[in-house]
C-alpha cells in the first residue's frame, strides 16, 4: 500500500504544516462535483449492495482516502475532529479502539511523529503501520485493558474509540450496543489518561446519555459532541470529544 502522501513522521506541533488528509483541513472542501457514477442491480447484485457501491463510486472521501493511501474515508474524521480540536499532539501516547482497518491509525502516527505510543486493539486483524503496536482481539475481553496498558508502557494521552457493534437495523438495540462499548471504552479511559489527557469516542446522535455525560463533565474540563463534515449526514454517529482530563478520578461504580 503507498504511503500517505506528506506529513510522514514529522511531529505535527514542532513541525507546523501538516500532510496526509489534514492539508486543506482535513480534506474539507471536498465535493462530489464529478460526475456521478450511477450502479444498475445485476443478476447477482442486491439493491442494497448496488446502492453501497453507488456511494461509495461518488464518494470524495473514499477517493480521496485513496489518492492519499489513507485505508479508510474515516482518517479524514480524525483529521477534521483534531484541526479542531487539537488533541493529537508530538510524541503522545495513544490507544485506537477499534483501528481496522486502520485510517485512524495513520493519522495519529502521522500527526504524533516518531516520538509517539500507539497502540490500537481491533476485533480484526489489521495490516502493520508503521509506528503503531497492533493487537488483535476483543476489547470487552477481561484481558484486553492489561494487554493494552503494557502496549502502551505508561499513562495515556489520549484515548480514541471508533468502535462499532454491527448494525442489526434495529435502532434502539444498536443505540444500547454503540452505548455499551463508548462506556467501556471511557472506563478504560479515566483509568489509563494522564492528567490533561483526551478521550475521543463515537456516539450516536442524540449525544452521549445523561449519566455519562455528567460524569465526562465531572473528569474532563472540556465536553463537545461533534460531526466531522466527513461524517456521511444520513449517519446517525457523531463523535464525543472530551479534553483536559482532571485526573485522579473516583472510583468508578
Ligand atoms: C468504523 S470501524 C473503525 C475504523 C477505523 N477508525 C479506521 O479509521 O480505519 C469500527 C471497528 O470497530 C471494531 N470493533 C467493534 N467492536 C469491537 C470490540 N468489542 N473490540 C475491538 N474492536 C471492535 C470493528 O471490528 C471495526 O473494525
Amino acid at each position: 500500500m503507498a504511503r500517505p502522501s506528506g506529513g510522514g513522521s514529522r511531529g505535527r506541533r514542532k513541525g507546523g504544516s501538516r500532510g496526509g488528509p489534514s492539508s486543506g483541513a482535513g480534506g474539507r472542501g471536498l465535493s462530489g462535483r464529478n460526475l456521478k457514477v450511477r450502479v444498475k442491480t445485476a443478476k447477482r447484485r442486491s439493491a442494497s449492495s448496488a446502492r453501497w457501491l453507488e456511494r461509495q463510486l461518488n464518494d470524495p472521501y473514499v477517493a480521496e482516502a485513496r489518492k492519499r493511501g489513507y485505508r479508510s474515508r474515516a482518517a479524514f474524521k480524525l483529521a477534521q475532529l483534531d484541526d479542531r480540536f487539537r488533541f493529537l499532539k508530538s510524541g503522545a501516547r495513544v490507544v485506537d479502539l477499534g483501528c481496522a482497518p486502520g485510517g485512524w491509525l495513520q493519522v495519529v502516527v502521522e500527526r504524533c511523529g516518531r516520538a509517539a505510543h500507539v497502540v490500537g486493539i481491533d476485533l480484526l486483524e489489521v495490516e502493520p503501520v508503521p509506528g503503531a503496536h497492533l493487537l488483535v482481539g476483543d476489547f470487552l475481553d477481561d484481558d484486553a485493558p492489561d494487554r493494552l496498558k503494557a502496549g502502551l508502557g505508561g499513562a495515556a494521552d489520549l484515548v480514541l474509540s471508533d468502535m462499532a457493534a454491527s448494525a442489526t437495523g434495529h435502532a434502539k438495540t444498536d443505540h444500547l450496543r454503540v452505548m455499551a462499548l463508548v462506556e467501556a471504552a471511557y472506563l478504560f479511559a479515566r483509568e489509563v489518561l494522564a492528567p490533561g489527557g483526551a478521550f475521543v469516542a463515537k456516539v450516536l446522535q442524540g449525544g452521549t446519555e445523561r449519566e455519562l455525560l455528567a460524569q465526562l463533565k465531572r473528569d474532563f474540563a472540556r465536553v463537545n459532541h461533534a460531526k466531522p463534515a466527513a461524517s456521511r449526514s444520513d449517519s446517525a454517529e457523531m463523535y464525543l470529544v472530551a479534553t483536559g482530563f482532571r485526573g485522579d478520578p473516583e472510583p468508578s461504580p
